[in-house]
């Protein structure tokens, strides 16, 4: 809600192209003006232009290190079309020279699956970026992959409606990706994830072909959802091009609590309480330890009257809203809590969430873990996850905090080497032993594909890799990402 996250999404990534600069990895003297290197570079530069593919190290850099700074690897190109036709193109060349292909948009991912892992070519997408005319009948826009959440919810919001998914990286992140990745984000609780938005898809396959559902209305039916399949597909099944989103009607009144609790255990119940009174746009939690890198970072005072071992951030929009929250906290007996109505007061309160990402991250590389659990797990695994990971080392630091009202936790570790998966193995089994899921809202990517088998079936993987393989026979697309190794 901030509407702050640019710049430290920014800063954080041009930390993260120094990250791969000390790793080792040799760079020509700074200067050199892009050069297309080989047949395939010389082919895909027909297309799109030279001066949109990219081979020099140093112009490539921020494409290939990953927002977190963990993951990445060298690409052999990165290429920059600019319509549907030229990516079109793009993957049949690159399906004529069997290169794999990484697609990425804002290159705000946290599972490190827009990244290469080893060689590939780097489709980004950031160049179709046309936000469509609103249609306010419809309640619908159209928009290229490309472009970033904060341009949807401009067109949205100057038509006067809304586009209900909002995420703190909303300068960067790009539709594509986050339909890539089916984003949830802090508006989850009130309208699902980006899956729920989306009426219709355009989409390269990895033969090069185009398939078009933009046009269709909302209740078309016939056939297999592609719409919903390419949607959490993180690149593996096809390239997204275009999307039509739908928007809602736009909230003149907003209220936002912030509660301070002592344990979990409580905020979950003030999560179920609130929710059984009114209904909820948002519904966060985060814990005292985050709290306190996010102030030593912004110099933010300390947001309630007493220190808390967690704070809930709960928002109620629509008409009426400050009285709907305000009796409903009153209803559940709560005292220490801020009540923020005025846009920059909410944004103040905003922003002791919303920073948490880039403070965590200026502490070190984190391995980010997002999990999910029943509501009746999460004060269990909360009680088991922080001893565990300090078990693994004396330097370990577990930072939590997430989306609560679907038990949705991001577990940040920090202190460990960027390939020691000791403790995301130990996190991961945690959480599938109390029932969760290890994916929630971020996707599998490289990160969790290895841990895929703990919350899917054998089958259901069966299935998934038959959807693959009917797609994409030579494994062109993304491949390293989402399903784990076979067997
Ligand atoms: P990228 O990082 O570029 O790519 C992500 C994945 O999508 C990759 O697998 C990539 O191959 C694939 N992909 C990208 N574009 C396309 C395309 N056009 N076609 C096919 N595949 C594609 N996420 C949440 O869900 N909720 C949050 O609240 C949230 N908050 C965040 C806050 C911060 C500060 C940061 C840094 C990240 C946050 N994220 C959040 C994570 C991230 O912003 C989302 O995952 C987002 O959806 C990624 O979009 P992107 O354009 O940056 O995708
Ligand atoms: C968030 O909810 O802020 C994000 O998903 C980002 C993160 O996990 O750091
Ligand atoms: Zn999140």
């Amino acid at each position: 809600m901030t509407g702050s996250g640019i710049n430290d999404v920014l800063l954080s990534r041009t930390r993260n192209a120094r990250v791969l600069h000390e790793s080792g990895i040799r760079r020509p003297p700074l200067g050199k003006t892009s050069r297309v290197a080989d047949e395939l570079g010389n082919e895909l530069a027909e297309v799109v232009g030279a001066a949109h593919v990219l081979t020099d190290p140093d112009t490539r850099a921020d494409y290939e290190t990953d927002w977190t700074g963990r993951f990445g690897a060298p690409s052999r190109l990165v290429v920059r079309p600019a319509t549907t036709h030229e990516v079109s193109a793009i993957v049949r060349i690159c399906a004529r020279h069997r290169a794999p292909i990484v697609p990425q948009g804002g290159n705000t991912g946290l599972v490190g699956g827009g990244v290469p892992r080893s060689g590939q070519v780097l489709l980004s997408l950031r160049r179709l970026a046309a936000v469509s005319a609103v249609d306010p009948i419809g309640r619908r826009l159209v928009a290229g992959a490309g472009a970033t959440l904060a341009a949807v919810q401009r067109a949205a919001s100057a038509a006067g409606l809304e586009f209900a998914v909002d995420l703190a990286s909303r300068d960067s992140a790009t539709v594509g990706g986050m339909v890539a990745t089916n984003a949830g984000g802090i508006r989850v609780i009130r309208y699902g994830t980006m899956r729920a938005q989306l009426l219709g898809i355009e989409a390269v396959l990895a033969d090069g072909s185009v398939v078009s559902r933009l046009s269709a209305p909302a209740h078309g039916n016939g056939g297999y959802d592609l719409i919903g399949l390419l949607a959490g597909s993180e690149g593996t099944l096809g390239v997204i091009t275009r999307v039509a989103l739908r928007l809602v009607p736009a909230e003149t009144e907003r209220a936002v609590a912030l509660i301070g609790v002592d344990s979990t255990a409580a905020a979950v119940r003030i999560a179920t309480g609130l929710r059984g009174l009114t209904v909820i746009d948002a519904l966060e939690i985060f814990y005292a330890d985050g709290l306190a890198l996010v102030r030593a970072r912004s110099g933010l005072r300390r947001p309630l009257e007493s220190e808390w071992a967690a704070y809930v951030l709960a928002e109620v929009a629509g008409a009426g809203a400050e009285m709907r929250l305000g009796s409903a906290l009153a209803a559940l007996g709560l005292d220490d809590v801020a009540l923020a109505v005025a846009p920059d007061d909410r944004r103040r309160l905003w922003s002791y969430r919303e920073t948490l990402t880039e403070a965590i991250a200026a502490e070190g590389v984190p391995h980010k873990l997002d999990v999910a659990l029943p509501l009746d797990q999460l004060s269990a695994f909360v009680a088991a996850v922080v001893p565990l990971v300090a078990s693994y080392s004396a330097a370990a630091r577990c930072v939590l905090f997430g989306h609560l009202g679907v038990g949705n936790l991001h577990v940040n570790v920090l202190g460990f080497a960027k390939d020691d998966r000791r403790v995301d193995d130990a996190v991961l089994r945690l959480v599938a032993d109390l029932g969760g899921s290890i994916g929630a809202e971020h996707g599998i990517g490289a990160a969790k594909r290895d841990w895929l088998r703990l919350t899917r079936s054998a089958e259901d993987i069966t299935a998934m890799r038959s959807i693959k393989r009917a797609l994409d026979p030579h494994e062109l697309l993304n491949p390293g990402v989402l399903l784990p190794p076979a067997d």
